[in-house]
């Protein structure tokens, strides 16, 4: 099914989450997009520029390199939708080139709508190119856009930065084929794929020594304390980013320090914790060489052109929809 119910409420969103998620028998886990709010795009924003996390930087520089090739290999009467948008900052390259042949309208799609005024003021000085923001679910987001579709044009397709990664091979296999029903024949997915790499590199990346990335993981307690006033005392869990060698990812989790509970009163929960238990809240699936090229022909894509990054294994991956 293609159409996803808007729910009108965040906050119930929020709240109905956090209580699946905290409550199930098993793993708890969270879902990695309330990572995500001011506190965390913020971390981010310093996460993408650690030494030890390559992978935004890879993605910068393919874009900016390689962007008028990429445009070159794209229709020219194209609208853009990109997929979780963030500041839009490394997409500056890629709407330039696209520009410079043609008025083009871009649509970023995102969640938190401080990225995407962020998206829009960073963005809003190309000339010849209209923005309007959608902030949707990706899917939500990218029905809406086609649905704008004029005679003749085409679609594109942004998901950059290593988000497919943070699906599971099956979901990111299904998220495809959605995308691609939502398209037609000729359109284009620009996908960043994330490749793997030795595992303390990968380790460094997701904690790094300044604890930057265990900050941002542990803003997603620090918020539910906000919103939900939960009472989460932040000492007592640390953030611990781990290698699963069965599903090629690096987990993020929560670990508490201690036995103890945390009370959410908006959510109507209390909630107990054995020391070294953990809530999952995050995965980053890691590609092999040729992974991308055939999860996108299942979805119904061919690979127009690949870009690796020679200093930071991580591609940029031009499909167009059969
Ligand atoms: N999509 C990013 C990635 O998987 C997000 C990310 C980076 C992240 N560091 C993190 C998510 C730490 C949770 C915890 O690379």
């Amino acid at each position: 099914m293609l159409t996803h119910a808007i729910t009108a409420d965040p906050v119930l969103e929020f709240v109905s989450d956090v209580r699946a998620g905290l409550t199930l028998r098993g793993q708890k886990e969270l879902p990695s997009k309330y990572l995500y709010d001011d506190v965390g795009s913020a971390l981010f924003e310093v996460i993408s520029v650690l030494p030890q996390y390559g992978l935004t930087r890879a993605d910068e520089r393919l874009l900016r390199r390689h962007a008028s090739e990429i445009a070159d290999n794209v229709p020219k009467h194209v609208a853009v939708a990109e997929l979780g948008s963030g500041s839009g900052k490394k997409t500056r390259w890629i709407l330039k080139a696209l520009c410079r042949r043609q008025h083009i309208s871009y649509f970023p799609i995102e969640i938190s709508p401080t990225a995407l005024a962020m998206c829009e003021r960073e963005l809003g000085d190309i000339e010849s190119m209209s923005i309007v923001g959608f902030e949707r679910e990706y899917l939500d987001g990218l029905i809406e856009v086609v649905a704008r579709r004029h005679d003749g044009q085409s679609i594109l397709v942004l998901f950059l930065g290593s988000t497919i990664g943070n699906f599971d091979r099956p979901a990111a296999a299904k998220f495809l084929r959605e995308v691609r029903n939502i398209l037609q024949p000729g359109d284009s997915l620009l996908l960043g794929t994330d490749f793997e790499k030795p595992i303390p590199q990968l380790i460094a990346a997701y904690d790094d020594p300044l604890g930057v990335t265990a900050a941002f993981n542990l803003n997603l307690l620090a918020r539910i304390n906000r919103e939900l006033d939960a009472d989460f005392v932040l000492e007592q869990f640390e953030h611990v980013a781990k290698f699963n060698p069965d599903a090629r990812s690096i987990e993020m989790h929560l670990r508490s320090r201690i036995d103890q509970n945390a009370t959410i009163p908006r959510a109507g929960l209390s909630v107990s914790f054995r020391e070294g238990e953990t809530i999952w809240t995050e995965s980053s699936h890691k590609y092999g060489w040729t992974e991308p090229l055939r999860i996108a022909k299942d979805a119904g894509f061919v690979c127009k052109a690949q870009w690796i990054d020679q200093e930071w294994a991580f591609a940029e991956n031009l499909f167009i929809a059969e």
